[in-house]
């Protein structure tokens, strides 16, 4: 099968869906792969090492994605449709487009690519299982923005990381909280404490106070947590209004005792839950710093602006939405390497066969003949359910927040 690798078509993305080494691999279980001239530039990859890899290199992006049975990009047009606008009339009927989709957040542009007749593949809804933890692109990235928030976090404040007793007198540690210890808050954390750091960390999941410790932070525990924080994935469920507010003055107190606060509260397919509000920034001394992981979901902290530096009474607030891509380099290896597990997942002699009694081709296949076929975005778009949802066919495991738990 043809598989082209576009350059992303968002300005600010430097990461590239595919690296030369996995060129190598895919080509070896029969698939041609053709990259857009300069696609790998950005993330250090040349055209050079991937015509050496094996891959054609291509100057003409209509032409790419015309002869293309299947297209790769890390931001596909569901999370790229401002930039990616002029892509949509290049899609063609049975052709593959795999990437991230956004799918549960903006459903409405999957619908739209699906309207080609585009076969669209969501790497967001890759089950968190065992056997998908090799393809599992949303903790590899996570991984990367934990790591990378705590290094901006460190830029930006006004003091050192470790204690450090010098000659000139006793420099103490920064106190960092990271709210959120899924993959990137114990990544954070992990990140933080390697850095010389007092580290803190919260989640609404009980279960993750064990993971907290194992990395050598103190767990924060609040008594309202409750069994009903999380679902049968291990996922956090959302919280009603009581719930938050008491999670925030609880919280208060350990917010405005802290230098740095990492933010990395997630609901799948809703709106991130403020943890931080305005009252409690305005307890934390000047110069502390909110790095908010959330922020294109609206923010963990009520003061958080996407892509900006709030400064809030010397309070800055950072809420980056690109960290990953900040770490382009890393960032396209990891993606290229989960993606290239899912395109061997999905390859039989040379071609790729969707397989719909297979749990992870059926979660990750969201659209296809111009209907949406995903549950969850059938009901955001208000579409009847297909067929009444099918039973899981393995047990979910604690994937949860591994990735980040190897300090
Ligand atoms: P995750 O689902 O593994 O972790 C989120 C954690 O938040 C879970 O442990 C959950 O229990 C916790 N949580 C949810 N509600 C909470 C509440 N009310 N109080 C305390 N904890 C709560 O998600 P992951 O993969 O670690 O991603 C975290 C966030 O980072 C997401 O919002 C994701 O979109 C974002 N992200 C941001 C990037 C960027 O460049 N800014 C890049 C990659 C991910």
């Amino acid at each position: 099968m043809r598989i082209a690798v576009p350059t992303e078509s968002c300005p600010q993305e430097r990461r590239v869906a595919l690296t030369p080494q996995s060129v190598t691999q895919l080509i070896k279980i029969g698939h041609e792969v053709a990259v857009e001239q300069g696609a790998g530039t950005d993330a250090g990859f040349s055209d050079d090492s991937y015509a050496e890899a094996g891959a054609q290199i291509v100057a003409d992006r209509a032409q790419l994605i015309a002869d293309a049975e299947l297209v790769v990009q890390v931001r596909g047009y569901g999370a790229d449709a401002t930039h990616a606008k002029a892509d949509l009339g290049l899609f063609k009927d049975g052709q593959i487009c795999i990437g991230l989709q956004d799918p549960l957040w903006a459903p409405e542009l999957t619908q739209e690519l699906a309207q080609t007749g585009a076969t669209v593949m969501a790497l967001e809804t890759i089950p968190r299982i065992s056997r998908a933890q090799s393809m599992d692109v949303l903790s590899s990235m996570a991984t990367n923005a934990g790591y990378k928030a705590v290094l901006i976090a460190a830029v930006e404040l006004p003091q050192m990381f470790p204690m450090m007793m010098t000659a000139a007198g006793t420099v103490t540690a920064a106190k960092v909280l990271v709210m959120g210890a899924g993959v990137a808050g114990l990544q954070a954390i992990a990140t933080a404490r390697r850095l010389g750091a007092v580290v803190q960390g919260y989640d609404i999941r009980p279960a993750a106070s064990e993971q907290i410790r194992s990395l050598g932070a103190k767990a924060v525990e609040l008594q309202l947590d409750s069994a009903e924080s999380e679902d049968a994935g291990g996922y956090a469920k959302a919280q009603g209004d009581d719930f938050n507010r008491r999670q925030q003055e609880l919280l208060a107190q350990v917010v405005a005792d802290s230098d740095v606060v990492i933010t990395t509260a997630a609901i799948p397919g809703a709106k991130s839950p403020i943890l931080v509000t305005t009252s409690m920034v305005e307890g934390m001394s000047p110069g502390s710093v909110i790095v908010d992981l959330a922020a294109e979901r609206g923010g963990n902290c009520e003061l958080t602006v996407a892509d900006q530096r709030v400064d809030h009474g010397g309070v800055i607030i950072l809420g980056p939405t690109d960290l990953p891509s900040q770490v382009a380099r890393d960032g396209s290896s990891m993606f290229s390497n989960n993606i290239t597990s899912l395109i061997k997942h999905l390859t039989e002699d040379g071609e790729i066969t969707l397989d719909l009694d297979d749990e992870i081709t059926r979660d990750t296949l969201v659209a296809r003949s111009g209907e949406v076929l995903h549950p969850r975005m059938r009901e955001k778009l208000n579409l009847e359910p297909l067929e009444p949802p099918a039973q899981p066919e393995e047990e979910t495991d604690d994937t949860n927040g591994s990735e980040g738990a190897e300090d």
